[in-house]
Parts: structure tokens; C-alpha cells; sequence
């Protein structure tokens, strides 16, 4: 029987989920196609994971849609990328304002070429009332980068404002993430049967719980992201201490 809603848990809904949305160039070739008909179909996809997260009140999605590593692919497959996105922020702000969706970027934004840049910009702020949900879309991003780049910041500030390395804490550093506030992701899922990270969030997921599926990215449906949800319900999160039973 395949999972529904109604058997999800909702005292118990992971507060940040984190796709690494993979193989959208392995489904194209397995039909035939050009990779870049892979991604435009994995944007419908995203879209439709996008409604169901709202739906289930998840309050905190982040779509991985391009790494920092992503721009050394073909050119050509570079600019349909981008072509891609600045179509999605256009097309898809009333969606988000109808959904009551506020979106955010991570990432090395200044990479991207600047007419991108004003669109993101435009699309945050257009958003960023918007309470129901937060989708944070990973664009040029890389777990090491932004913690280097925390750490050279961090280091500005300590010396400006005279503190001794030891005064840093753990909480001190997050400041300096993309998004501060961003609660680590309870749940990472990764499709296309790639078990590793890819240079996703990496400080944040040291208690992340992971799933991977071998769908590939443009067969994923919102049943697998139940499903995905599900499988989180029945895990037994320890946080490194031990539970009496
Ligand atoms: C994920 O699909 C999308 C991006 C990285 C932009 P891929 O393009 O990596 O697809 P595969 O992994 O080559 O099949
Ligand atoms: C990770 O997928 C990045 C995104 C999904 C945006 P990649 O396809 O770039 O990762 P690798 O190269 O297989 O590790
Ligand atoms: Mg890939």
C-alpha cells in the first residue's frame, strides 16, 4: 500500500528538510534525451515537492540546485541551468506568494551573472513577509565554502572587537552561515542512489538522519517524499545519549 498523509505523524514533522535533488542528467539519457530535458523535468518535480512540504507543514525546505563544483559541467549545460533558474523565479513568485512561501538563497550569489542576482534579490523580497513556509534554494553553494567563509568573518570581528579565540562558540560561528537562523535539517535525502554529500550542508548535519532512494531525481513523486517522511517517523534519534527501555 503506498504511504499517505493520514499515517504521517504530525506531533513529529521533521522541522528542516535538505534534498540534494540528483540524476536528472541519468534519467535524460535513460529516455533518449538531451540532459537538460533531465532538469527541466526535475524543476516540475521540485515544484511539486515544494507544494507537498506546505501541504504536510514542514516549515523549512532546501532544495540543493547547484554547487560551487556544478560550474566546471559544459558550458552549454551551465547556461540552460541558469536559464532554468531565472525562469523558475519568474514563474513561480505567484506560486510562493499564493503558498504564503518565503524564499531565501544560499550560496555564492555574487558567481552568478548580475541580471540572476536583481531576479533572487527581487524574489526574496517580494517573499520574505510570507510565514507558512521557508524554501531555501541552495544555488552555488558548498558546505566547505561557508565555513571558511564563517571563519574568516568570525576572525574580522574577533579582531576588531579585541576577543580571544577561546571567547567563540559554536552559536558565535553560525552567525555567520547564510542564513543564521536556518535550524539544521532533521532530514537529508539524497536521490539517484549516490550515497555521499556532494558538498552539501556539512556542519550542519551532524545530527541530520539520511535517506537515499535510487530513484533518480525526475521519478521522484510525493508519495517517495511521504514515504522519506515516514521512515524518519520511526527513527530513534539519540543525539549521542542513551535511552532507557
Ligand atoms: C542533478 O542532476 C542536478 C544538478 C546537479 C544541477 P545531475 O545533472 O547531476 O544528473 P546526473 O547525476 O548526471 O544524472
Ligand atoms: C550534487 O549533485 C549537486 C546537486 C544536486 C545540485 P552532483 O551530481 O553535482 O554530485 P556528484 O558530482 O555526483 O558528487
Ligand atoms: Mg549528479
Amino acid at each position: 500500500m503506498s504511504p499517505s498523509i493520514s499515517d504521517i505523524d504530525v506531533t513529529k514533522l521533521p522541522r528542516h528538510v535538505a534534498i540534494i535533488m540528483d540524476g536528472n542528467g541519468r534519467w535524460a539519457k535513460k529516455q533518449g534525451l538531451p540532459r537538460i530535458m533531465g532538469h527541466r523535468k526535475g524543476v516540475e518535480v521540485a515544484r511539486k515537492i515544494v507544494i507537498k512540504a506546505r501541504e504536510l507543514g514542514i516549515p523549512y525546505l532546501t532544495l540543493f540546485a547547484f554547487s560551487k563544483e556544478n560550474w566546471q559541467r559544459p558550458k552549454m549545460e551551465v547556461e540552460t541551468l541558469l536559464a532554468l533558474l531565472g525562469e523558475y523565479l519568474e514563474k513561480e513568485l505567484p506560486l510562493l506568494k499564493e503558498k504564503a512561501i518565503s524564499l531565501r538563497v544560499i550560496g555564492d550569489i555574487e558567481d552568478f551573472p548580475i541580471d540572476l542576482q536583481r531576479r533572487i534579490k527581487e524574489v526574496e523580497e517580494a517573499t520574505s513577509s510570507l510565514k507558512e513556509m521557508t524554501l531555501v534554494l541552495a544555488l552555488s553553494y558548498s558546505g566547505r565554502s561557508e565555513i571558511l567563509r564563517a571563519v574568516r568573518l568570525i576572525i574580522e570581528e574577533s579582531q576588531m572587537k579585541g576577543l580571544h579565540p577561546g571567547a567563540i562558540m559554536e552559536e558565535d560561528l553560525r552567525k555567520f552561515f547564510y542564513i543564521p537562523d536556518l535550524p539544521d535539517p532533521d532530514l537529508l535525502i539524497r536521490t539517484s542512489g549516490e550515497l555521499r554529500i556532494s558538498n552539501f550542508f556539512l556542519y550542519q548535519i551532524a545530527y541530520t538522519e539520511l535517506y537515499f532512494t535510487e530513484l533518480l531525481w525526475p521519478e521522484f513523486t510525493e508519495e517517495e517524499f511521504t514515504k522519506a517522511i515516514l521512515d524518519f517517523q520511526r527513527r530513534e534519534r539519540r543525539f549521542g545519549r542513551v535511552y532507557e527501555f
